[in-house]
């Protein structure tokens, strides 16, 4: 009776008030909300309510987005006291207090006004912020309360996240507990004072990660991302307020950043119309190396490195068996001991870094680096020196002292850190005569150098012209391609020409999309022609995607593209040839496999991680594959691993890292259960295809076709059986077993089995398993692979788990054709 009641009154309420919402949005003495109402933002876009979070039947007073379908809450009044009936009433109190009571009589919640006004009004605004005014105020924007200064987890477009130092608010960030429960969990996120101000990533009081020095344009340990298509951010720093703010470029896009308890990430997010869901379009730590003091004091961390923590240059590990043992937690220390009060040290360069922790700093906006040079070597407790704001060429300056705690190898942008050493080890030598003379002998070599470099590039452009000749002029969009991109561009003739007009005998296999032939050019360089098959399904736009693609990709684990070549409606492409063919003409071959040695292949692994890690990582291009597979993987005269075919990769705005794809492309077998089902590809479903590959590479089996007496069906579920029954070597090739490194070959089986689990969020990113598979480190337990069962294999008496699986899954097999 009583919650019919309730209900009823709710209704009511909300009818009527919804009647009256567009034009009243705002709340006075006189007035209150109840359980079932809402109060509408003034231009709509959010609105303030009771809501009960995920499972929970707990009511809490809360803002959310009221024009997206999915309630996606931004704010929480009452977090840590729960409402546990449809009683809550929320009301402002005559000086302006507002005061969130519950069954008419117990305040859970208030608002701490301090200004006691005559006409005080309640008003939610567009932006998501609700406020307190004086109705008599001629001042809108001159609130005596506003929720963003008490923020819980989420940060919105226009909201300050950091210190007032004059009234000593201090707006910081914790993430709710989990779906159910808003109370703040023990992730939080706001602006450390300490020494110079930086953004700060807390695990509860540990330092989580840190977002480095804001050095002008962006924050040294992201200065890319300032300059992203979406919003604008800025790190407000002087003696009034130190702040972190953002703002929308498109008032029409959704995003917000919010804390996530359970993977420990602040990420932002935004919303896709066309999904209908939120997207992440950046999550912080970007990679392991933003993890805070990873690498212990004085090291670097490199993500593209294997180790990736490495001493900073005149420095060596504190304890080298540590070290070497992947402990770093050490750290490092001086390799030659200081002579500061002899006045003998000097500084190495460090380019490209996020700056060190700034507990221990202290900074000056008017000096120069010269003078921040100097100031830090007269100071013996200074370890480093920084321009502060590196926009303009550079200016202020940033010293540390003790240790250096934190620093992150970047690979282009990013501020250069200047590190006390020993003058013997500092690039700057002393005596001015040695100076001059190494000075010149620089010059001169560089000049002799460049001079060489010069005649070298004029002697083969004419070569290529010579040779590549005259361009095929019936062709216009060929034309504009060359101009932007200076690829070459070859003229049909040579290439038929350099494969005997693709004579069978020079054909090396077929490719994804057509087949690939052998060629010589007239001055002996060999290539391989990839002729792609006008019913491939690649269009002239995927056709200029792959080109543009490839060429901008460069990396020693990548295949490179030398040039294309358009005839009519045909399309090739031209790539450097790679003598020993591809990867799966080892490890699946009897005759060959042994040549493949595991060391060999540990290292052909290695490169694979490290090729996809760069597509997944550059600072420019997000790459994801999307067809990784062992045929793909090209192997040149040592055996070094190339991947090949991003044919179908997708080129992101350097940000999103899941999209959702109607067309759905790869190779069955090596698909992630995501993509394959719901065509939702990311990053992860890369590493899924990368765990697929090295379970290839250890089993020697191919995971489409695998048939095993035990009942599995395919290779994931045989190596999880396997592991789950604890014998997970016996996974491996017999002939790794009896020459292998057990525990090396064990380490890889369970980063296989990490990266093929169910969760996409689960698997690692690859920057971790390439952590992981140069480290010792205990790695974790894995979960439930990602099964993608065909059901004529399954037993009819198989667990239940898996059948579940699988018949979400059948369901792809219909999406796919394979080939
Ligand atoms: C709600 O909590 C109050 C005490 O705070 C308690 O007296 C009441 O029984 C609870 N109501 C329900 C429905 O659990
Ligand atoms: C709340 O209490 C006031 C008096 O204190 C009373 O007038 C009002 O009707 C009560 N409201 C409800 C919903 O019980
Ligand atoms: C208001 O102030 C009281 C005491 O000063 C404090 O306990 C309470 O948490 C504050 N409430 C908010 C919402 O800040
Ligand atoms: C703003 O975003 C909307 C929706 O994403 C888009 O349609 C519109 O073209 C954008 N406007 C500008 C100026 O970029
Ligand atoms: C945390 O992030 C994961 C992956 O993006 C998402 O599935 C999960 O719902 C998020 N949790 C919260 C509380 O937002
Ligand atoms: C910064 O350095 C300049 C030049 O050395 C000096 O005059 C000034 O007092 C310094 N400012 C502070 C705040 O230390
Ligand atoms: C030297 O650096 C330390 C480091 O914190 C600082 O406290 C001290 O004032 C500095 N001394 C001089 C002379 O600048």
């Amino acid at each position: 009776m009583e919650t019919a009641f309730y209900f009823c009154t709710a209704c009511c309420f909300l009818i009527i008030f919804s009647n009256v919402s567009t034009a009243i949005d705002t709340i006075s003495p006189a007035e209150s909300l109840t359980d079932g109402m809402t109060l509408v933002s003034n231009g709509g876009t959010f609105v303030l309510g009771f809501f009960s979070p995920g499972t929970s039947e707990n009511r809490y007073l809360g803002i959310w987005y009221n024009d997206i379908p999915v309630q996606t809450v931004v704010w929480v009044a009452n977090r840590i006291s729960p409402i546990n009936d449809s009683t809550g009433l929320l009301q402002i109190q005559n000086g302006g207090r507002i005061v969130l009571q519950v069954r008419n009589t117990t305040a859970v919640w208030s608002s701490n006004t301090t200004a006691s006004v005559r006409n005080p009004v309640l008003q939610l605004l567009d932006s998501g912020n609700l406020v307190v005014r004086d109705g008599n105020d001629n001042n809108p924007e001159n609130y005596l309360w506003q929720s963003f200064d008490h923020p819980t987890d989420t940060i919105l477009p226009g909201m300050k996240v950091g210190v007032d130092l004059r009234t000593g608010i201090d707006r910081r960030l914790s993430a709710w507990k989990n779906w159910d429960d808003p109370s703040p969990g023990d992730l939080t996120y706001g602006v450390d004072l300490e020494g110079s101000p930086e953004m700060v990533l807390w695990k509860g009081s540990e330092k989580y990660s840190l977002s480095g020095l804001w050095i002008g344009a962006g924050f040294s340990g992201a200065p890319t991302y300032s300059s992203n298509p979406i919003f604008d951010y800025n790190f407000v720093w002087n003696e009034n307020e130190v702040y972190y703010i953002f703002f929308l470029k498109n008032q029409s896009v959704k995003l917000r950043n919010a804390l996530n308890q359970s993977l420990s990430q602040s990420q932002i997010y935004t919303w896709n119309p066309e999904s209908q869901t939120w997207q992440v379009f950046l999550a912080l730590p970007i990679d392991y190396c933003d993890r805070y003091g990873l690498c212990g004091p004085n090291a670097n961390c490199d993500s593209n490195k294997l180790p990736s923590c490495q001493c900073l240059p005149g420095f060596k590990p504190k304890s080298p068996q540590r070290w070497s043992s992947s402990d770093y937690s050490g750290g490092c220390e001086h390799s030659k001991p200081l002579n500061c009060q002899g006045g003998d040290d000097g500084f190495i360069r460090i380019a490209n870094v996020k700056t060190p922790d700034t507990t221990n700093s202290w900074f000056n906006r008017t000096m120069n680096l010269r003078e921040c040079r100097a100031s830090c070597l007269r100071n013996c407790s200074c370890m480093g020196y920084s321009n502060l704001d590196i926009t303009g060429g550079g200016s202020g300056c940033v010293m540390w002292s003790d240790d250096l705690l934190n620093i992150k190898q970047l690979q282009t942008e990013g501020q250069d850190l200047y590190v006390r050493v020993s003058a013997s080890q500092a690039e700057q030598k002393k005596k001015p005569n040695v100076r001059l003379a190494i000075i010149l002998t620089t010059v001169i070599g560089a000049f002799l150098v460049l001079l060489l470099v010069v005649c070298y590039i004029r002697r083969r452009r004419r070569k290529l012209r010579d040779e590549f000749g005259d361009k095929n002029v019936n062709d216009k969009e060929n034309k504009e391609e060359d101009g932007d991109m200076e690829l070459a561009v070859f003229e049909f003739g040579t290439i038929t020409r350099a494969t005997y007009n693709f004579s069978v005998d020079n054909k090396l296999g077929e490719g994804g999309f057509g087949p690939v032939y052998k060629g010589t050019l007239a001055n002996g360089q060999e290539i391989a022609v990839k002729r792609l098959s006008k019913n491939s399904g690649q269009g002239l736009t995927e056709f200029k995607n792959e080109v543009k693609l490839i060429a901008k990709l460069q990396h020693r684990n990548l295949v490179r593209l030398l040039g294309c070549c358009i005839h009519g409606d045909e399309r090739m492409l031209v790539y450097e040839y790679m003598p020993n063919r591809s990867l799966d003409a080892f490890i699946f071959d009897q005759e060959n496999r042994e040549i493949l040695t595991w060391p060999k292949r540990f290292q052909i692994i290695c490169g694979i991680a490290r090729g996809l890690l760069y597509l997944h990582q550059d600072s420019r291009l997000r790459i994801i594959h999307r067809d990784l597979k062992a045929s793909n993987v090209l192997l040149d005269s040592e055996m070094n691993p190339k991947i090949s075919d991003f044919g179908m990769a997708r080129a992101f705005g350097g940000d999103q890292t899941e999209a959702n794809t109607n067309r759905v492309v790869g190779t069955y077998g090596y698909m992630a259960p995501e993509y394959a089902t719901d065509g939702l590809f990311s990053v992860k479903s890369d590493v899924f295809s990368f765990g697929i590959l090295l379970l290839e590479v250890i089993s020697g089996r191919k995971s489409r076709g695998f048939y095993h007496a035990n009942k599995s069906s395919n290779l994931i579920e045989h190596a999880w059986i396997l592991w789950k029954e604890d014998k997970p070597l016996d996974v491996a090739d017999d002939f790794l077993v009896n020459t292998g490194d057990l525990s090396e070959l064990l380490r890889c089986i369970r980063i296989s089995l990490l990266c093929v689990q169910q969760h996409p969020e689960e698997r690692p990113s690859m920057s971790s398993v390439v952590h992981m598979l140069g480290s010792h480190n205990e790695l974790p337990l894995p979960k439930q692979p990602g099964f993608l069962l065909n059901k004529k294999h399954v037993e009819p008496d198989s667990s239940t788990d898996m059948d579940a699986s699988s018949s979400r899954n059948e369901i792809s097999l219909s999406l796919i054709q394979p080939r």
